[in-house]
């Protein structure tokens, strides 16, 4: 397994770690759900969910179709940017909620690169599906 499969692999259990922590913080005191809500969603959603599907998609989808992934430097590139920008967008929602200030436009700036690292990913893999220049099919 490429090494930022994996990376993306063990990424999305911590993020279902955190999830699940989160979750449980609202149940017991519904007066997070305020600051929570959105986080929990999205380390749900984008960290666990999304980073699974990187992680198993960039290991078997390149052998189903008896091809390597397109860019091996595109996908390392995207964990860091993927996980450094969905912790730095959970943690701009908190203090944009308690703060205020300069944690909304950082919000913006880390929603930003986390959708630059969204697209690394369409592209990467949408190149791994283009058919080859020297193949017949
Ligand atoms: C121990 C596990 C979990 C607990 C205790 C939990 C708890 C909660 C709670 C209390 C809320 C409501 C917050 C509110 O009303 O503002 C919520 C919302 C949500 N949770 Fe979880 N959750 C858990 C795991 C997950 C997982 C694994 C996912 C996705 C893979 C997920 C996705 C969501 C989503 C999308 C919402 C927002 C729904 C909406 O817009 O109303 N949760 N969760
Ligand atoms: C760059 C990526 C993304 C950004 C910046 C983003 C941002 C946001 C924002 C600002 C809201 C809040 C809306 C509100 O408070 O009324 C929201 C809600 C939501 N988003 Fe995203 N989103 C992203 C990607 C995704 C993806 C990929 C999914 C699903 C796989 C998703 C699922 C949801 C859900 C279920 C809600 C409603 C629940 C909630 O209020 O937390 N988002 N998103």
């Amino acid at each position: 397994m490429d090494r930022y499969a994996k990376a993306f692999v063990k990424a999305s259990l911590i993020y279902l770690g955190i999830g699940a922590i989160t979750g449980l913080l609202m149940v017991a005191h519904p007066d997070l759900r305020y600051l929570l809500t959105r986080v929990h969603t999205h380390i749900n959603l984008l960290g666990f969910m999304a980073m699974m599907v990187y992680g198993v998609g960039y290991h078997i989808l390149p052998r189903f179709m008896g091809r390597p992934v397109y860019s091996h430097r595109l996908g390392n590139l995207q964990v860091w940017l993927a996980n450094i920008s969905l912790i730095g967008l959970s943690m701009s929602w908190i203090f944009e909620a308690t703060i205020g200030g300069v944690w909304h436009t950082l919000a913006i700036l880390f929603a930003l690169v986390h959708g630059v690292s969204i697209f690394f990913f369409i592209i990467n893999l949408w190149m791994s599906m283009s058919p080859m220049k020297s193949s017949t099919s």
